[in-house]
């Protein structure tokens, strides 16, 4: 329809994205041979039978094994250029790519691998959709605050070519003051901020995440909303919330995309952005989630400019590049 052409020919930048999570069934069966490695499905639509989640740690059980398949630089830059192909498909045309480097030095593989993969990835989608983009390093907040300072070393020559650094995998009981020292240290590099913040955990995290961490930004946020005082600051400080709601759904943050409360958010005046989380996990890219909650909730052309305008001003792109785009 007309509507859908609207959506999709609107310029957007995906700010939430994990890669590992842009892992198609069909590449993870290309690399799983590429590389000998085993996987536990005999085909893909088995794979696909599998993702039927029902909280956060259900789906990362699964996406940390999916993710075992990678093991080279080739493969990160195919994993790269797989989600930019499609996401160029979307009317994306910034995006800044999460990466979980210890998923992959845990097993092995040196952190020099997957970055050099993933801006090998990144800088032949540049040449070749005119598609920019950035990586947010994220630490798996499951892990110690040890093991992230380590990361955080580890990612020391590519400084220049990381924008931020992030936090996500398993939320509650790993709340943002765990990694409160961490994030200044990254501070101190130069890097911004974000952080995985109010998806299953209490808006106590999202707290946290704002006086601890400092971030400029935050990833989901939905539980934010149960605390009008904490949603008062957000609107004070211009944050913005990179909303996921297909991932909402599959994930159970929601049960239903109707009772989703991204268009909630749009009217308290919050910074709201549509993302895709993990599209090859939650069964959709970013103009499929624009298109699910729309019609969900019933949004308007106006909103979807608002979302569209919101994902420039919430990027870490530079003033002048964001004026460029909104
Ligand atoms: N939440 C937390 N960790 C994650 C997610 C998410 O939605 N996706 C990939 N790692
Ligand atoms: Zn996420």
């Amino acid at each position: 329809t007309d509507f859908d052409t609207f959506i999709e020919g609107l310029p957007k930048a995906e700010l939430h994205l994990h890669i590992e999570g842009s892992l198609e069934p069909e590449l993870m069966f290309e690399l799983a041979r590429r590389n000998a490695v085993a996987i536990p499905f005999a085909s893909v639509e088995e794979v696909r039978a599998a993702y039927a989640f029902s909280n956060l740690q259900d789906f990362l059980d699964i996406y940390y094994a999916g993710a075992d398949v990678l093991r080279t630089r080739a493969d990160f830059h195919d994993l790269a250029m797989a989600y930019f192909t499609r996401a160029a498909r979307d009317g994306v045309v910034h995006a800044e790519l999460m990466f979980d480097p210890q998923t992959h030095t845990d097993r092995g593989m040196p952190f020099a691998e997957v970055i050099e993969g993933l801006l090998s990835g990144m800088r032949a989608a540049e040449a070749q959709f005119g598609i920019t983009s950035s990586l947010i390093l994220s630490f798996l907040r499951h892990l110690s605050e040890e093991a992230a300072f380590a990361t955080l070393e580890m990612a020391e020559p590519w400084l220049d070519r990381i924008a931020a650094v992030g936090l996500d995998s398993s939320e509650v009981g790993h709340p943002p003051s765990k990694f409160a020292r961490v994030f200044a240290a990254a501070r101190e590099k130069g890097l911004r901020i974000t952080a995985h913040a109010g998806e299953e955990g209490p808006p106590e995290y999202v707290q946290e995440a704002l006086d601890l961490l400092k971030v400029e930004r935050l990833d989901h946020g939905n539980r934010a909303l149960e605390d009008e005082a904490l949603v008062a600051r957000l609107l004070s400080e211009g944050m913005t919330l990179t909303v996921c709601p297909l991932s909402n759904l599959k994930l159970c943050v929601v049960e239903d995309l109707a009772d989703h409360p991204l268009d909630r958010m749009l009217a308290l005046g919050l910074r709201a952005t549509v993302n895709s989380d993990d599209p090859a996990y939650f069964g959709g890219y970013v103009a499929d989630n624009y298109r699910a909650i729309a019609k969900a909730r019933g949004l308007s052309r106006e909103d979807l400019v608002t979302l569209a305008r919101n994902s420039f001003t919430g990027s870490f792109l530079p003033r002048e590049t964001v004026a460029r785009h909104v």
